[in-house]
């Protein structure tokens, strides 16, 4: 029965496992607010185990001292004394500084945690039932949190139907997503690795499936990941219309006729061109690449050649989607 539920919990998937811990009680400590916050933990614990310790060895230290010597003794107690200021003032006094103490270093934590620092990478976090996803700066959507190491990340949490917490326990940081409200957290990663995600707010069925993974990248890993991530989802020529709009093809080349500082992209699909060199071809896959890659090469008669290469700065799939976009324009 056990080895099955355990082989039936093993198989869930993703399941996010937390790397080993050099803490007894704490999960592995990937941010800069874990330190103090496990030092604050171990404070109140040891202090715990201290006074509750004293407290059993005077409780027992009494039993043994003022044991009474026969039953004549439990029906009349001696009169001793009710009083003693010096006393009470010292086990008034005491834990009064001590607690003020404990108030004052968990609320400096508290104000930091709350605190987002000014020039943060700030990435969305949706909730719904029952999984997260994640908005990247650019646009990507993703069911995991990448994160950049030794960068201060700030979380936009919104939810869309009913209250779910969005906890990270290697950072020490967790926060409620509420319907129609934004909330957010921050953290700065201080270890690469792979942490898990929680939901802590339950949320029905799934609620304990609502799980997600934390990545904190190594130096440079975060934009090389977003960059690989980041391959356009539509169709070619959607992806070239989005290139037109966005590397600046527009300044230049009309897609309504209209000639700019260069010839305009509609309707020169499969025509000739006569070049400046006196020479001519056809507008075809190979020309479109050409004229991205080396602008000079061929320079259609007429225009100067004022184009800047755009060589190493497109992918295959990005020139593509601008060729099917130019068919497009008919
Ligand atoms: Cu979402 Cu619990």
């Amino acid at each position: 029965m056990i080895p099955n539920l355990l082989a039936s919990i093993a198989a869930i998937d993703p399941l996010p496992k937390s790397p080993p811990s050099d803490d007894f009680w704490m999960p592995t400590n990937a941010s800069t607010f874990a330190s103090d916050i496990d030092s604050l933990y171990h404070f109140l614990y040891w202090l715990s185990v201290v006074s509750c310790g004293g407290i059993f060895l005077v409780m027992a230290y009494f039993v043994v001292r003022y044991k009474a010597g026969d039953r004549s003794h439990n029906e009349v107690g001696d009169n001793t004394s009710h009083h003693n200021t010096a006393l009470e003032i010292t086990w008034s006094v005491i834990p009064l500084f001590i607690v003020i103490f404990i108030f004052v270093w968990g609320f400096r934590g508290f104000v930091d945690l709350r605190t987002p620092p000014k020039d943060t990478l700030e990435i969305h976090a949706q909730a719904k039932k029952w999984n997260w996803l994640f908005s990247y700066p650019g646009g990507h959507k993703d069911p995991n949190l990448h994160v950049p190491i030794g960068k201060d990340v700030r979380i936009i949490i919104q939810s869309e139907d009913v209250l779910h917490s969005l906890y990270i326990p290697a950072f020490r940081t967790k926060m409620d997503a509420v319907p129609g409200r934004y909330t957010d957290l921050w953290f700065n990663a201080t270890k690469p690795g792979s942490y898990p995600v929680f939901c802590a707010e339950y949320c029905g069925t799934s609620h304990s499936d609502m799980l997600a993974t934390a990545v904190v990248h190594e130096e440079g890993g975060y934009k090389q990941w977003l960059e690989e991530v980041s391959v356009f989802k539509g169709s070619p020529v959607e992806l070239g219309a989005k290139m037109y709009d966005e590397r600046g093809c527009k300044t230049c080349h009309s897609t309504d006729g209209s000639t700019l500082v260069g010839p305009s992209w509609k309707g020169i699909w499969g025509t000739d061109r006569r070049f400046a060199d006196g020479s001519t071809g056809k507008v075809d896959e190979n020309y479109i690449a050409e004229s991205i890659n080396n602008p000079s090469g061929k320079i259609v008669e007429g225009f100067a050649p004022s184009m800047p290469t755009y060589q190493g700065q497109l992918t295959d799939e990005q020139i593509n989607g601008i060729v099917e976009y130019i068919k497009s324009l008919k």
